[in-house]
């Protein structure tokens, strides 16, 4: 049984989510979309793809899609579907929607027609409905509406993938795992001597970008801490499916070993580095990652062996979510308008700790201020689009080299 799946990512990510799925399904077609990927698959295909990308939002599988112009045409499109190939009458359901250009009246009367849809759809085979869950649905439903079509998925995944089932302690504005991912991987930081070499985040917060790396250096699959909404459904619930499902994390737990580079994670906090600590603990990467406290402005480069290169990689604080700490702290809340001089001074640092390294750092940071380089005095050699979240980010690269670096 081979469906079309999509797999949403943030946007800026899909070409780096397409190299991902190529990686992982090396034999399988995959298209690189607006807002995501689509490639045909079947349930092996589904779990493969939840258990080990670390860029997509969800892997939805495609149940249904076709023109529409009101709520009946949804009801219909639901219809269409045979619901009792995934699930039974004890099953529980939730429809999300998302819309764009839709010319709906109401986004939460099209979820209602969709679930009476398929609740009459079982009631017609069984003699009985699902019911609605809202909180933790055994069949979690996605309908997205366009402006003339509509596509109906089944959200393989249940949770968020960026949630990896590690996270306990947040800080103050932890990156989603996935754009954690995403700056690694548009680093092209692999954990190894030759792709990145080491890797040093000298304001961790919470830990997600050392926690990701340390996990890709050690080979961990990012989904083998959490559980997946497919385990419940049907197509993967017979002995085969089940014993397949086993060997797919067995195989990932046994490929699991050393990192090969050092990982550093520092924080003006104690409290952040803890929480960072804590959290790599239950990522099974403690060991992988060395944690300090200290200042971004102070904190001397991680001594590396001369020829194992370095990547700096920083989500700073950002003013409107988190104030910076440390030596740049201001001093009250009078001075909040105050121009900040902790970008000049982190520039002015890196250029006496870093750039003595013989195999060289290069640093890679995410922030919405267009200005940062300039503002750095650093000139930046290449500038990657990032949403975090609803902010429009760049990450920007500048190699740290000896020398004047403008
Ligand atoms: C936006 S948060 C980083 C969030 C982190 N990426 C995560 O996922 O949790 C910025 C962090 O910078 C830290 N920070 C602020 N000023 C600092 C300084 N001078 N040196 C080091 N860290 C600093 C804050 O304590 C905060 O944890």
């Amino acid at each position: 049984m081979a469906l079309p799946l999509f797999l949403p990512c943030a946007a800026g990510v899909e070409s780096l989510l397409a190299d991902e799925v190529k990686r992982v399904l090396p034999d399988v077609p995959v298209n690189a979309a607006r807002g995501g990927v689509s490639l045909e698959g079947g349930p092996a295909d589904v779990m493969v793809l939840n258990l080990e990308c670390r860029l997509p939002q969800r892997v939805l599988i495609e149940v249904a899609e076709g023109a529409y112009r009101d709520d009946n045409d949804l009801y219909e499109l639901a219809r269409s579907v045979d619901w009792s190939q995934w699930i039974t009458p004890q099953h529980t359901l939730r429809v999300d929607t998302t819309a764009q250009r839709s010319p709906l009246k109401s986004l939460n009367f099209a979820a209602l027609r969709i679930k009476d849809g398929v609740c009459d759809t079982m009631r017609d085979a069984f003699g009985e409905r699902p019911s609605v869950d809202v909180r933790q649905p055994d069949l979690p439903l996605m309908l997205h509406v366009g402006p003339e079509r509509a596509s109906l998925y089944i959200d393989s995944s249940g949770e968020p993938l960026f949630k990896r089932g590690w996270r306990e302690d947040k800080g103050d504005a932890p990156l989603k795992e996935t754009l954690a991912a995403a700056m690694l991987a548009a680093a092209g930081w692999r954990g190894t001597p030759d792709a990145g070499g080491a890797l040093h985040d000298p304001c961790c917060g919470s830990g997600t970008i050392a926690i990701e790396a340390a996990q890709i250096a050690c080979g961990i699959a990012p989904g083998l801490k959490r559980r997946f909404a497919f385990e419940r459904l049907l197509p993967f619930a017979d002995a085969e499916m089940r014993a397949q499902w086993q060997r797919l994390k067995s195989h990932a737990t046994s490929r699991v070993h050393a990192s090969a580079v050092t990982i550093v994670a520092s924080d003006v906090s104690f409290r952040m580095v803890d929480f960072a600590r804590r959290n790599a603990q239950r990522a099974g990467v403690e060991a992988a990652i060395s944690f300090h406290g200290g200042d971004a402005l102070e904190r001397p480069a991680p001594v590396l062996p001369p020829e194992l290169p370095g990547t700096l990689m920083m989500n700073p604080p950002y003013g409107e979510r988190i104030e910076v700490g440390g030596k740049a702290a201001r001093p009250s809340a009078e001075d909040r308008e105050t121009p900040d001089d902790f970008f000049p001074r982190l520039a002015t640092h890196w250029k006496r700790a870093y750039t003595q390294h013989p195999a060289g750092w290069t640093a890679y940071v995410l922030s919405p201020d267009m200005k940062l380089p300039g503002l750095m005095r650093l000139k930046e050699s290449r500038r990657v689009p990032m949403w975090n979240g609803p902010i429009e980010c760049r990450l920007f690269r500048f190699d740290l080299v000896s020398g004047p670096m403008r």
